[in-house]
């Protein structure tokens, strides 16, 4: 039996946090207590304007790769979440293949879910490496929002923040990803969406991220609380199995009330979102490295990753780490 197995992490996060306090001396009429009390969000990163997604994702990948302990040219799959491609096309996975000098010509693709993107890339790697075609996956979730956000509209883009994080996946003997679940509902599209596009050189409609954030909040505390419980019941796993649940870092109140309805303590939730803000596909893979670096997820323990984001797109995996 073919295994996918978690063998390295890593991530990356551009130049210096930007607070609260930072965005209102930026000019933006909000408040550390305003966006704190609703969110969770003390501070995030944000890019500089020559960086982009694929330069954030290759020094994650570099991180993840040493932590794997293999070199750049063993890995024979890659696939980029993210909605913040650097070009239309080619994909983000491409540029980042090339700038790790990998010439071994895997294949390399995007794949776009949003905030569930790295969830959805775990599983489309995972499915690749169980069937035997491929043996070691970078899956990486890279994101500039901060280019999508319209600065004047404080509801959103306070919310927000730039960042990268990779994993390498590889065949194993040893159980790791044990169960997986991936859903979409496009009939939601309106409550969050960039409704914009570019033709003849010129961009076609609204190029900035839209919410209606409590539509938002209700569907994605339903839907995670329901994703999170399909794969423990696909891996005839209880609730109290789970050493960590590394969810998507939209919002703390989110994440709360999932916790919550998983009757799991907030001592086993990873949280970043007060230091990193919503990184969109990023946020799952920078906690997860964050909390492997930090020592606070070890070897042998057992986690619960789930993400939802606009589409609507949800899924959760199961993973013995
Ligand atoms: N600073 C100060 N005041 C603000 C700000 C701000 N940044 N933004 C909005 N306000 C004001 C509004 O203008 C409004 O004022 P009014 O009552 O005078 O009209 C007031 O605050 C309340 O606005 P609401 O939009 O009703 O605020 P709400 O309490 O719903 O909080 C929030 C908004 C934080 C977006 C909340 O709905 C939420 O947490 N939604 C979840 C959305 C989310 O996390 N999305 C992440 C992306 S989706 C994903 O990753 C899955």
């Amino acid at each position: 039996m073919i295994y996918a197995r978690i063998a390295g992490t890593g991530s990356c996060l551009p130049g210096n946090p930007v607070s609260n306090e930072d965005l209102v001396a930026r000019g933006i009429d909000t408040s550390d207590e305003w966006i704190v009390s609703r969110s969770g969000i003390r501070s995030r990163y944000l890019a500089a304007a020559d960086v982009g997604a694929s330069d954030l994702a290759r020094v994650a990948a570099e991180h993840a790769i040493e932590a794997a302990g293999c070199e750049a040219d063993d890995i024979d799959l890659i696939i980029v979440a993210t909605s913040t491609p650097d070009y239309i096309f080619p994909s983000t996975a491409a540029l980042v293949q090339s700038k790790l000098g990998i010439r071994n010509g895997g294949p390399a693709f995007d794949v776009q879910a949003v905030c569930s993107g790295f969830v959805y890339a775990l599983t489309v790697a995972e499915k690749f490496i169980r069937s035997g075609s491929h043996t070691r996956a970078l899956v990486i979730g890279a994101e500039v929002f901060s280019r999508i956000l319209d600065w004047s509209d404080r509801a959103t883009c306070v919310l927000f923040g730039d960042g990268a994080g990779a994993v390498v996946l590889e065949a194993s003997t040893q159980p790791g990803i044990r169960a997986s679940a991936l859903h979409a509902d496009g009939s939601h599209h309106p409550i969050l969406c960039v409704p914009g596009g570019v033709a003849s050189g010129q961009v076609i409609g609204d190029p900035f991220l839209r919410m209606d954030g409590q539509a938002v909040f209700k569907f994605a505390v339903k839907v995670l609380g329901d994703v999170a419980q399909e794969v423990l019941e696909q891996a005839g796993a209880p609730a109290d199995s789970v050493d960590w649940l590394i969810p998507h870092q939209a919002n703390i109140r989110i994440i709360q009330a999932t916790a919550r309805r998983l009757g799991l303590p907030m001592e086993r939730v990873v949280t970043t979102v007060d230091h990193h803000g919503n990184t969109s596909a990023a946020s799952i893979p920078l906690a997860l490295d964050e909390a492997v670096r930090s020592g606070q997820v070890r070897r042998g323990q057992r986690l619960v990753v789930e993400g939802v984001g606009g589409g609507f797109t949800w899924g959760a995996a199961l993973i013995d780490f």
